[in-house]
């Protein structure tokens, strides 16, 4: 978190004021309330998120790192030498490192993130780190269709693309949508494209709860700060005191759920809305799904992907795929 402890937020633009807004009136509208899980990440968020990596409960982030290292070889030998990298929710690149240090002869890296002002400095970090390696951030929304820069299109030229989306972010979309949004990235990527996927595996109940509702309360404040960034950006008039933190897990769904309960019955104000809330009624805020290595083929077969080798830990926590679009 400390290299991120200076970044400014500059807060959203129009257009990104006008969608948080949209998002926001339409997510408190609906019954039970609900709100886009990307909102959580505005600067404070995304060091939030990255103090929750260093968690004792959170074992995904040292799982994957782990994993990474000691498959990097296996990475290497089945990627294409020269490709440029392509990363979706790139947060701190924190894992980046062992992933381009895998690959041969690499063309050039493309960290993509909704949080601009985050993804500014841990490109200006990753160029510092490494200063051979080209590195081209761009801030977009991964779930629609990405519209790479011109100039990057033509400096990626017929190098061949891999796709990076670590962290079990893919867990962070509906199934449907975890479907779509790689078939998506397949299109973006081209023919004869790889993607490698981290993905989080179903375990012990117990062992996931811990992970999203941790004793430091880092979480619930990574939960809360939604409604900090409502009050700042949206002219919200919400005490963050009348909402707590709420983990569920959903066995059949195989899913974590984050909510936010309403601690009594009130009104909220939001950029001149008005929302009633009952006690203990809750916004949810994100949902993680937990996948079996069978469950996530699935997924991967019906995008249009062909699913390669995969890999796990030896608890059998987590996972990497790698996937080849032929
Ligand atoms: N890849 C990192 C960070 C994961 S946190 C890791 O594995 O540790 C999820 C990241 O995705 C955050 O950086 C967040 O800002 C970004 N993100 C979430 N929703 C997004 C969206 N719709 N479009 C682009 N980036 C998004
Ligand atoms: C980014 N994403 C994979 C994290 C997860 O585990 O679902 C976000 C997170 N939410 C609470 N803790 C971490």
């Amino acid at each position: 978190m400390d290299a991120f402890a200076d970044v400014e937020d500059s807060g959203l633009d129009d257009d990104g004021r006008a969608a948080f807004a949209r998002d926001v009136i339409a997510g408190l509208s609906e019954t039970p309330k609900t709100l886009p899980c990307k909102w959580l990440y505005d600067v404070r968020g995304s060091a939030l998120f990255e103090e929750i990596t260093h968690l004792d409960e959170y074992y995904p982030t040292r799982t994957e790192l782990a994993l990474l290292g000691e498959i990097a070889p296996d990475l290497g030998d089945a990627l294409p030498a020269g490709a440029w990298v392509i990363e979706f929710g790139s947060g701190s690149s924190r894992k980046s490192d062992l992933f381009l240090d895998a690959l041969d002869d690499l063309g050039g890296y493309v960290p993509i993130d909704v949080a601009a002002d985050f993804l500014e400095a841990a490109a200006e970090a990753i160029a510092r780190r490494l200063p051979n390696l080209k590195v081209r951030p761009v801030t977009a929304d991964f779930t629609a269709d990405i519209d790479l820069p011109v100039p990057l299109v033509q400096e990626m030229a017929a190098a061949p693309r891999v796709g990076f989306f670590p962290g079990s972010t893919i867990g962070n979309f509906e199934p449907a949508l975890a479907v779509e949004f790689l078939m998506r990235k397949r299109r973006l990527l081209g023919d004869g494209s790889f993607m490698v996927v981290g993905v989080d595996l179903k375990k012990d109940r117990d062992i996931l709860i811990a992970a999203y509702d941790d004793a430091k309360g880092v979480t619930a404040d990574f939960n809360l700060n939604l409604i900090d960034r409502i009050n700042r950006e949206l002219d919200g008039g919400i005490d963050r005191a009348d909402f707590a933190h709420k983990v569920r897990y959903d066995e059949d769904e195989g899913r974590i759920e984050m909510h936010l309960e309403s601690q009594r019955d009130q009104t909220v104000r939001v950029d001149g809305h008005a929302f009633d809330f009952r006690r203990g009624e809750t916004i949810h805020t994100e949902n993680s799904y937990k996948y079996g290595l069978d469950d996530f083929a699935r997924v991967a077969a019906a995008s249009g992907w062909r699913s390669g080798r995969h890999w796990t830990d030896a608890k059998g926590l987590f996972s990497i795929h790698l996937l080849a679009a032929d």
